[in-house]
């Protein structure tokens, strides 16, 4: 097996077959955990975070331990060398020596691109700023096809904050390789779709989609409701906050117009968007969606380090 260094900082660093290739895994790793729990005796993962995290960075340790490895990192970036004016690349060369892989969140856009330049082992991006969260949509992904069967033919409506919201994103670029996958965009009008998406992503890729500001219209229509957060952090006061954080609530009233075959998901944390009595619908998946985390993440690893094969060359050894 020829191994060149890979990195996941883009949805797109993977291609869709390796991409699936993962999502199997994934799937095989749910099934047989067992099987796969010394597959990283002796390697260590890195998890660097300078934005605040519950499920993201949990999960990748849970992942690493569940593979017999071990981790370190820090979950605040006051108590890194970042507080004394320590580059991305510095740290990411210092992390290099101290670990086999490492898991990389940044409030800003691009650091774990940054991070990938200089670092001598793979690089992962758990979330830059409002740019992309490619590790959630691999969760999001593998969560689609175990629950519907399939990633394709697909009506997705994606609610809320579109415009801040990095799984969106990195959803969205995803899915537009998927055959006949339509999208259904609801969001505020000041939350929309970054422009850039639509017109680099969504248009090229030929796929139909729609923007409305309200849910109910739509509900009827959709095989997946994507909920997500209003994006606090990324909002420049918050007054624009306040007046936008509830423009979307789903509970029970509203679950009574979607299909019975709908799936609701949601990156989490929810704050409001979901009423708590939506959590005991059969359709509502963010939990399974949170479970499911753990095992892409374990496929991850396992194909970035090259322990399981599907994203390095075989080459003939005659
Ligand atoms: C998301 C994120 O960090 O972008 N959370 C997560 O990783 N599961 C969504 C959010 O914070 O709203």
């Amino acid at each position: 097996m020829s191994k060149t260094l890979r990195h996941l900082v883009d949805p797109l660093d993977l291609t869709l077959e390796e991409t699936l290739r993962l999502l199997d895994l994934a799937d095989d790793v749910a099934d047989h955990g067992d099987a796969y729990a010394h597959k990283c005796d002796g390697k260590i993962l890195a998890t660097l975070f300078y934005e605040p995290s519950t499920r993201t960075r949990l999960s990748f340790e849970s992942a690493m331990m569940r593979l017999g490895g071990k981790v370190l990192g820090f979950s605040n970036a006051s108590s890194s060398s970042a507080a004394k004016g320590e580059s991305v690349a510095d740290t990411a060369r210092m992390i290099s020596c101290y670990a086999d892989i490492v898991a990389m969140r940044h409030n800003k856009e691009g650091a774990p691109r940054v991070a990938s330049m200089y670092s001598t082992i793979p690089v992962i991006n758990a979330g830059d700023g409002g740019h992309q969260h490619p590790t959630q949509t691999l969760t999001d992904l593998l969560t689609i096809r175990r629950e519907k069967k399939r990633l394709d033919n697909l009506t997705i409506g994606l609610c809320g904050d579109l415009k801040f919201g990095r799984t969106v994103h990195s959803l969205i670029k995803s899915l537009v390789r998927c055959e006949n996958i339509r999208f259904v965009f609801i969001s505020p009008e000041e939350l929309h779709v970054p422009s850039y998406i639509i017109e680099e992503v969504v248009k090229p890729s030929g796929c139909e989609y729609k923007e409305v500001r309200t849910m109910d219209e739509v509900l009827p229509e959709l095989d997946v409701l994507y909920m997500t957060r209003v994006q606090r952090e990324r909002f420049f006061n918050e007054e624009d906050y306040i007046r936008l954080k509830d423009s979307y609530i789903l509970d029970a009233e509203k679950m009574k117009l979607a299909s019975e075959n709908l799936i609701v998901m949601h990156p989490l944390p929810r704050v409001n968007e979901i009423a708590v009595e939506v959590d005991d619908d059969p359709r509502a998946k963010y939990f399974v969606q949170a479970q499911n985390g753990v095992y892409v993440r374990m496929a991850l690893i396992l194909m970035l380090l090259g322990i399981e094969p599907g994203l390095f060359k075989v080459e003939s050894t005659c």
